[in-house]
């Protein structure tokens, strides 16, 4: 266990904002977890995965939690179905290069995503058509509120867009991550729809998943940015939900790119009105609206402070309200 006093957080968080916590604590086993006194460090807790969510606004005056738990059970290789236990500290790229590389299918189409497996499962990341909860069959957590071990299935982590019962109010902050239960299958399911794949897979036939994934990397990297090099969290914004009649008033020929769900309501990309109001690369201080896809916000100078970036967030939201009428709704978690 590692614990650290008015750490600077610049390492843990993917834009890497330079802010600092008055406690810093890494975890590497459950008992290590349950053996804390949480009552006697300092307040708020806040428990973080690798920070690529995140955007860190100001110092951070409490404890910030993180998990090194980094261990990955195959439950029984000898089915159809394999059910995989994974500790919550796992990078999530790095358990899904490996489901991969024993031709396990459906973590395939989740490549490249920043982060660890305990915040793909508090966030249900998405990607290609794809999103984590389709693989989750259960998770497992420290209820810090009844200090017990508590599992739930995955019908009861209530997942939805980007959300979970975790990031609810009244629970979040309550249960804390300490491995997610993966059931992923040998039976080829290539999920291909999304376009960019099947033209990224170049003609293969019968893809592996490793080549299905090869693809995915390809696709991210020519429109996304690589947050080791360039300080981002990924998409900045949710793609807003609208009614038919917003949709009308926003793209009159119906031209626009979007999405009819199931209730007839209509999802649109954040991107195109970002881009339709001629955002790409406005700056605000060191921070940027991504060239290549106007729904990331990057640290462009790799010195942008927080205040750049909620200045610039402004301005998009901003833009596109009073051009679209659409208010868009950030994606990544301001602490
Ligand atoms: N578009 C433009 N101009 C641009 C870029 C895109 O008009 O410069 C339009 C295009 O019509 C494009 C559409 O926006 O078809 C949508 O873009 P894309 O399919 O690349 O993805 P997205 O809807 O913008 C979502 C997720 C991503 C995920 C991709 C691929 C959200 C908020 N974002 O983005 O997730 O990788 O789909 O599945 O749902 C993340 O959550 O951090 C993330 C990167």
């Amino acid at each position: 266990m590692r614990v650290e006093y008015k750490y600077d957080l610049s390492s843990q968080n993917t834009f890497r904002m330079k802010v600092s916590c008055e406690c810093y604590i890494q975890y590497d086993t459950v008992s290590e977890l349950e053996g804390l006194n949480l009552d006697s460090l300092p307040k708020p807790l806040l428990h973080i995965g690798q920070g690529s969510n995140l955007l860190f606004t100001a110092d951070f005056p409490g404890t910030v939690l993180h998990s090194n738990i980094n261990t990955i059970k195959y439950v029984d290789m000898g089915f159809n179905e394999v059910p995989i236990i994974v500790g919550s500290g796992v990078s999530f790229d790095s358990f899904v290069e490996q489901v991969c590389a024993h031709g396990l299918w459906g973590a395939e189409n989740l490549s490249g995503i920043p982060g660890e497996v305990g915040a793909a499962a508090v966030q249900n990341i998405g990607a290609y058509g794809v999103e984590v909860k389709d693989i989750i069959s259960g998770v497992v957590c420290y209820d810090i509120k009844e200090r017990k071990k508590v599992k739930f299935g995955v019908q009861e982590c209530k997942y939805a867009y980007r959300h979970s019962m975790f990031k609810e109010q009244g629970t979040k902050g309550r249960y804390i991550v300490t491995s997610v239960l993966f059931r992923l299958s040998r039976v080829p399911s290539p999920k291909l729809d999304y376009k960019g794949i099947k033209e990224a897979l170049e003609g293969v036939e019968n893809p592996s998943p490793t080549q299905v994934r090869e693809a995915v990397l390809k696709l991210r990297a020519s429109k996304l940015p690589d947050v080791s090099e360039l300080g981002s969290a990924g998409s900045f914004f949710m793609n807003p939900v609208v009614s038919k009649a917003d949709f009308e008033r926003i793209s009159p020929d119906g031209s626009a790119p979007h999405y009819v769900l199931e209730d007839g309501s209509i999802k649109v990309p954040a991107a195109y009105l970002i881009d339709r109001c001629g955002l790409k690369g406005e700056m605000s201080g060191g921070a940027q609206v991504y060239q290549k896809q106007p729904l990331v916000i990057v640290n462009a100078s790799g010195t942008a402070s927080p205040q750049d970036i909620l200045e610039l967030e402004q301005k998009v939201i901003n833009t596109v309200k009073e051009r679209f009428g659409v208010t868009l709704q950030p994606e990544v978690e301001h602490i």
